[in-house]
């Protein structure tokens, strides 16, 4: 198979994890006959720094034309980075969400699995940790109160500022069905997480979360309040298996799950839309702090690459092949300075990734 690749390097540790990722999936190609072309694309940071705004409409055209786009990260240091005088709407981030708006990326898919090999580096009491978990975070990933009316005044000499939450029942229907399709071919669960409580938006999605629920007898639909998610998150993890969840609620639950597995630097996603085209990138963000110091961990961009063959290629036997790999080097005790532990053996980042590379074969 040939297969177009955009490549989104980004920004602080960025070009370093996708580096690995992109080794692995050239051995990939290399050892099951497959070729890569890959085009390079600014955004974030990167961007402002060439081009004065953090996302052209030539490189959203680049990505669109390609079939898939693997992603690092974006974003700098808010208190020193020039990129944060800059008005909101020409920041990183601004790039980063016209990227998925323009692509119509509305599923973001964020597994968060509690590795074997890593219990020493989850942060749960043991007996919680002991008994594992495996989740799936569906993330709306278009709507809500990212993408609502935004707008700051004064009025009578006070400044009050608005973010609009906005959903419509077509937004929740191809979320909530996107997420029943992979409970169906995992462990047949869905926990629906909103603040039908308190919020508007939450009782609509709760009413069409029922309505999709009819179309899959064989899945369970349980109702959560996002508050009390926040909590089983750390109390019961195991309960989980997907997690289906608008934007603002999926991104903070998608952080708290991820260091509930040890470390951020682990955790790979998907940002899919109606057809095979999707967005990979580790959930983690671009570490200023520690960029270019060689020491960040790539699994997540390395992961995420597998969800890449996985969802966008077909390509199942491949990324498995790679999700094994990282399997294997954790297995025999190799960690990057996130997930070290006594008696384990540290390495940088491209060692990590010559490591995987070499389980692939
Ligand atoms: C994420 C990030 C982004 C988000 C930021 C960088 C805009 O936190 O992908 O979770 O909030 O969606
Ligand atoms: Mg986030």
């Amino acid at each position: 198979m040939n297969m177009k690749i955009g490549v989104i390097k980004g920004d602080g540790i960025g070009p370093e994890i996708v580096d690995e990722a992109m080794k692995v999936l050239d051995r990939i190609a290399e050892v099951y006959g497959h070729s890569i072309s890959y085009t390079q694309l600014l955004m974030g940071g990167a961007s402002i720094d060439v081009n004065g705004v953090p996302l052209t409409d030539e490189t959203l055209e680049q990505a669109k034309a390609s079939d898939a786009v693997l992603m690092g990260s974006i974003g700098g240091d808010a208190k020193t980075s020039p990129w944060y005088r800059l008005e909101p709407s020409k920041r990183p981030e601004a790039g980063l969400l016209s990227l998925r708006k323009g692509l119509n990326l509305f599923a973001n898919l964020r597994p968060a699995v509690l590795y074997r090999e890593l219990k020493a580096s989850c942060p749960l009491k043991e007996e919680i940790a002991d008994r594992g978990f495996d989740m799936m975070i569906m993330r709306e990933l278009t709507g809500g109160l990212y993408f609502g009316r935004r707008s700051t005044e004064v009025i009578d000499g006070v400044s009050v500022a608005k973010d609009e939450l906005v959903y419509s029942e077509t937004e929740i229907r191809r979320i909530a069905k996107r997420g029943f399709d992979i409970a169906m071919k995992r462990r047949k669960k869905v926990t629906s997480v909103d603040k039908a409580n308190v919020l508007d938006s939450s009782r609509l999605w709760r009413k069409v979360v029922e309505e999709v629920a009819k179309e899959y007898p064989d899945v369970t639909l349980e109702h959560m309040l996002v508050d009390n998610c926040a909590m089983q998150l750390v109390k019961d993890p195991a309960q989980f298996d997907v997690i289906l969840t608008e934007n603002m609620f999926g991104d903070i639950l998608s952080d708290e799950a991820s260091m509930v597995t040890g470390s951020i630097g682990m955790l790979a996603s998907a940002s899919l839309n109606e057809t095979k085209f999707g967005l990979y990138e580790p959930s983690g963000g671009s570490a200023p702090d520690i960029a270019g110091q060689g020491i960040a961990n790539p699994i997540a961009t390395i992961l995420s690459a597998a969800m890449m063959l996985r969802y966008s290629f077909d390509l199942d036997r491949e990324a498995q092949a790679i999700e094994d790999a990282v399997g294997n080097v954790l297995g025999d005790g190799y960690r990057t300075t996130d997930i070290m532990s006594e008696g384990m053996k540290q390495v940088g980042t491209k060692e990590m990734g010559d490591r995987i590379c070499s389980y692939i074969k």
